[in-house]
């Protein structure tokens, strides 16, 4: 993959004392000191008037909740840690920072903030000279609609050259969201079927079986639609619907991905429906009259030579009945009913499961043994074991670090992707309740076409 210009020789990360840093960050900062990818400081930084060493006990106290201490990977990480307290607003934290930073010459500045913060920090890093050479990573969401993102874009681009600019998705990290384009373009036998003529609908599951986790007053900003669907979902739907890419490249990969998102036709009310979990309004941090939605069901189109026609459908959720996220893609019916069970019967399907098992599944129908020439379905599956593999964020910091793109959004991808949602991103839109632990709310089922029906993951694989 291409990689521009170097290793960044510092890690600067913001919102070093949040939610975020605390489930993910330090316990991939841990995973890279194991690996010997992270060797260079890390400065922390944060409103908390901390010091270093208060800094390091919560790190310490992360990795204890989330995933364990190496001792001797916590020794190297300790060493590294740096810290920086004060207000983003203020000048004076970044000539701090800048201290801190020292001899540094090209540092990555980690930006795990709440997005109206980014105009304030990225200017506050750039007027204390520490975006030279730099690199920024953005956290999601990327904006709060097209217009916004467009106006972050453009600021990150007056500090920032496109190349060294890293917008996160932490679904482009997982490795099953990864094997997706392995998996379509190293095989042979998927290529032909993977079209119009041979998909019936495809359809993405993100269910979650929790709700706003302590996460309230973030979340009540952003919804379901900004916080999964923008980003995630759109992400694995153009990978799913990509053409081949001309090369392995970091370009030629993204243009492949971005004219996906691009093909996509923009959303309208029509082909959205909208749920909200009864007994959110009463979460910490959500506002009694909350209109966000915490479910979000809808029908996309591709008007594309290879996907017109072909129904997809995207669900994602909180409160639902599992967590699981999966791919279902429903192939048609052989054309002629040879053995006169099969019409009747569920087509063949294709499923990857990206989580929380990650398993791709072919469904097919195979003889009944006996007399008679009679069948049923089957499932033959392919689990994979969780092995020593890279989380998302240790993949996404290092690839970043190394300045290697690949698993980025592009700014061109990122407002693709806006372009779909942004017409269906208003509070004004209908809402309807449904219970916690059921699969939001029923209004949802008028997406369908005629015979169609939601693929409901199972909770767990029962892989062998
Ligand atoms: C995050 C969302 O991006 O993804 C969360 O902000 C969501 O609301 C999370 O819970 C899910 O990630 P994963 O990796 O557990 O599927």
């Amino acid at each position: 993959m291409t990689t521009a210009n170097g290793q960044s020789d510092a890690l600067v990360f913001f919102g070093a004392t949040g939610d975020l840093a605390f489930k993910q960050i330090f316990p991939a900062f841990q995973a890279m000191v194991r690996r010997g990818h992270l060797t260079v400081p890390v400065i922390g930084v944060a409103r908390k008037g901390w010091s270093v060493d208060q800094f390091r006990a919560r790190a310490r106290d992360s990795l204890e909740q989330h995933g364990g201490v190496d001792a001797a990977a916590f020794k190297k990480l300790s060493a590294l840690l740096g810290y920086v307290g004060g207000d983003y607003h203020e000048a004076a934290t970044y000539a701090r920072l800048r201290d801190a930073l020292g001899t540094a010459a090209r540092p990555l500045h980690y930006l795990a903030i709440p997005p109206d913060l980014f105009p304030t920090v990225v200017g506050g890093i750039a007027e204390a000279g520490c975006a030279r050479d730099a690199r920024v990573v953005v956290e999601k969401p990327f904006g709060r609609d097209l217009a916004s993102a467009r106006t972050l874009n453009r600021l990150l681009q007056r500090y920032f050259p496109e190349p060294a600019i890293f917008r996160i998705d932490h679904y482009l990290g997982k490795e099953p969201v990864q094997n997706l384009l392995y998996f379509r373009f190293a095989n042979t036998f998927l290529e032909p079927i993977w079209n119009r003529v041979h998909i019936d609908s495809i359809q993405i599951t993100m269910a979650e079986d929790f709700g706003a986790a302590g996460r309230g007053a973030f979340y009540d900003h952003v919804g379901a639609t900004r916080d999964v669907v923008q980003n995630h979902m759109l992400q694995v739907a153009a990978l799913l619907t990509m053409e081949p890419p001309t090369e392995i490249d970091t370009e030629a990969i993204r243009d492949a991905k971005e004219a996906a998102l691009r093909s996509m036709q923009p959303l309208d009310a029509e082909r959205v429906v909208r749920g909200q979990y009864r007994g959110y309004r009463q979460e910490a941090g959500v506002a009694p009259d909350s209109s966000t939605e915490t479910f979000t069901a809808l029908r996309l189109r591709m008007d594309t030579w290879r996907w017109a026609g072909v129904r997809f459908y995207i669900r994602a959720g909180k409160c639902l009945p599992v967590k699981a996220t999966e791919v279902w893609v429903a192939l048609k019916h052989p054309p002629a009913d040879v053995f006169g069970d099969v019409k009747a019967a569920a087509p063949n399907h294709i499923r990857f499961r990206l989580g929380p098992e990650v398993v791709i599944a072919v469904g097919a129908r195979a003889k009944v043994p006996g007399e008679a020439m009679a069948g049923h379905p089957i499932e033959m599956r392919a689990c994979h074991q969780s092995g020593d593999e890279l989380m998302p964020y240790e993949r996404l910091l290092g690839d970043a670090m190394k300045g290697d793109a690949t698993l980025f959004a592009r700014e061109d991808g990122v407002e693709a992707a806006w372009r779909v949602v942004d017409p269906v991103v208003d509070a004004s839109m209908p809402l309807y309740e449904y219970e916690p632990g059921t699969w939001g709310p029923p209004e949802a089922d008028r997406l369908l076409a005629p015979g169609d029906r939601w693929h409901t993951p199972a909770a767990t694989e029962g892989v062998p």
